[in-house]
């Protein structure tokens, strides 16, 4: 199946199984920031924005994708930086499986306004529900994300 979308900002051209998903695709390309957990949709660790929302990359099959704007941690770190360096800054990761899918729910919830809010804790909470951590207890994610919401 040929293909198109736009990935971190340009636009790439394919032939492609659709039924490949998107994690196995974006990593077969050398884009290895995209992390497997659980491999079924549970954990988070392999979200990536498509459309400016969060999807599971490994549930998402690439056949559905074309004409998609999809964004990864490797465009986060090339257009906003300051979202890497608020985690590097509050040491918000261990092993660091889950953390590009933390970054991706916190540019997700960049995009959508997060952060105006006097309860912003609560609404980063909601918009990581869907990201597990094994590592660090959270408070150091939701410090980052908050660090970053509030630059
Ligand atoms: S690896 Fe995709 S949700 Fe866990
Ligand atoms: S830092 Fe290890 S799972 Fe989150």
């Amino acid at each position: 199946m040929r293909l198109e979308v736009n990935l971190n900002g340009s636009s790439v051209d394919f032939e492609a199984d659709p039924t490949t998903t998107l994690l196995d695709w974006l990593r077969s390309r050398g884009l290895t920031g995209t992390k497997e957990g659980c491999g079924i949709g549970v954990c988070g660790a392999c979200t990536v924005l498509a459309g400016g929302r969060p999807v599971s990359a490994c549930l998402t099959l690439i056949g559905t994708l074309d004409g998609e704007t999809l964004l990864t941690v490797e465009g986060v770190a090339e257009t906003d930086p300051a979202l890497i360096d608020a985690f590097v800054e509050c040491e918000a990761m261990q092993c660091g499986i889950c953390t590009p899918g933390q970054v991706m729910a916190a540019a997700a919830a960049k995009r959508a306004g997060v952060g105006a809010a006097a309860d912003v804790d609560s609404e980063i909470r909601e918009w990581l529900d869907g990201n597990l951590c094994r590592c660090t207890g959270y408070e150091t994610i939701i410090a980052a994300v908050r660090t970053y919401l509030e630059r």
